[in-house]
């Protein structure tokens, strides 16, 4: 059999075309275990709560840009890298050269966590809460540099006293996470401000602010304003939730100049990013209509989400995000495991002395398949 004709038998016949093909077709066990996903193996999951992504996009004007985007794909993106960087850097009174982009935030983390791990040698170590999100700090702390935690306050937001007690000359870099992931929990910007101005005089900080579309509460702001002032603020932001391009790969950091050109030596600077992506997120940068949309439809899966759990005797902690932290009354684990022989996707945690678990806001239908289960087994 000719090689593309094997090919296409196999995709037939492999579980890729399959319809509805579930999320244990991503990890194998090991795989999960390793960036601490629970093993859905072979699950028949129909709502799929458990990675924060957006089910409501991509906006209908990102994928019409992606389809005429296909044509030109054959070409390098640099024209399309510099208007993106112009739409983001006029949006936030910033220079171009303060905005760096990537395939997904994810990819900035990372390089964030390379530059400072070298600038802070061996010894070095990086001040954040705990939990948080940990994808800047495993690589990190992969590299040998040591994660200073610091336990969130009993109102789970950063206990920024303690943070600051916990800098000194070994420290390379500060993480925080806003709104927080796994908590969901915003801190308000009258804290947060005031820390940024503090820390950042001595040492870099960084806020990932990946969830900060959703943060409608009046007490959340985001901290770019500080790198209009000059502050040593490092800021990413991310397409994957809001605008719903988790699978497209768009995210991007905002940062003074000369730490933008030191980030960008370890990574490509949106080289990595496709033109079709590339052409979406500028289409959907400009849609505020699709984004005032996909955060009306968050908060209706979350209010949904909320009286549920409060009926069920639950106390959710208060979410700014598109997920929903709540303690459980059961083994977190075998929770997740029994929700997903139901069809239902979701994490599960360990922290303050108490199992938890996390639920991505989906479709309406999705939350509706989440709620007859939990009706069943909480
Ligand atoms: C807090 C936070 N930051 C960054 C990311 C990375 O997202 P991406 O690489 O898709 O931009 C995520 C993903 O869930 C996240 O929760």
């Amino acid at each position: 059999m000719k090689k593309h004709l094997s090919r296409r038998h196999w995709l037939k016949s492999g579980a890729m075309l399959a319809a509805g093909a579930t999320i244990a077709d991503f990890w194998k066990p090991a795989e999960a275990a390793e960036i601490g996903l629970p093993n859905l193996a072979g699950m028949p999951i129909k709502a799929r709560l458990n990675l924060n992504e957006n089910p409501h996009g991509p906006a209908a004007s990102a994928r019409k840009a992606i389809a005429e985007a296909i044509p030109t794909g054959f070409m390098y993106q640099r024209e399309a890298i510099v208007t993106f960087k112009k739409m983001i850097a006029r949006e936030n009174g910033l220079s171009e050269d303060c905005i760096l982009l990537g395939a997904g935030s994810g990819e900035l983390l990372m390089a964030t966590a390379l530059n400072y791990t070298l600038k802070g040698g061996a010894g070095s170590n990086i001040v954040g809460g705990d939990p948080t999100y940990m994808q800047l700090l495993r690589t990190a702390t992969a590299l040998g540099v040591g994660f200073e935690k610091v336990p969130l306050t009993t109102d789970f937001d950063y206990d920024f006293e303690k943070m600051a007690s916990r800098i000194n000359d070994k420290t390379s870099l500060v993480y925080v996470c806003n709104p927080n992931n796994p908590t969901g929990v915003l801190s308000p910007a009258e804290k947060l401000r005031p820390f940024c101005e503090e820390v950042s005089r001595k040492k870099p900080i960084f806020i990932d602010e990946a969830y900060m579309d959703y943060a409608t509460d009046p007490k959340a702001s985001s901290m770019m304003p500080l790198i209009a002032k000059g502050a040593n603020v490092i800021i990413t932001r991310t397409f994957s939730k809001v605008h719903g391009f988790a699978g497209l790969r768009i995210g991007y950091l905002v940062a003074q100049p000369e730490m933008v050109r030191e980030i960008n030596k370890f990574c490509t600077g949106g080289g990595s990013i496709s033109a079709t992506s590339m052409k979406g997120a500028i289409a959907s940068y400009l849609d505020t209509e699709f984004v005032n949309y996909s955060i009306a439809k968050n908060a209706e899966a979350k209010a949904f989400l909320y009286k549920l759990l409060k009926e069920k005797g639950y106390s959710p902690l208060p979410s700014s995000t598109n997920f929903v932290l709540f303690p459980l009354k059961t083994d977190g684990k075998k929770f997740v495991e029994e929700m997903a022989k139901q069809g239902v996707a979701i994490r599960s945690w360990e922290f303050a002395g108490q199992q938890w678990c996390r639920v991505s806001m989906g479709t309406m239908d999705e939350m509706k398949v989440f709620g007859a289960a939990f009706q069943v087994l909480a």
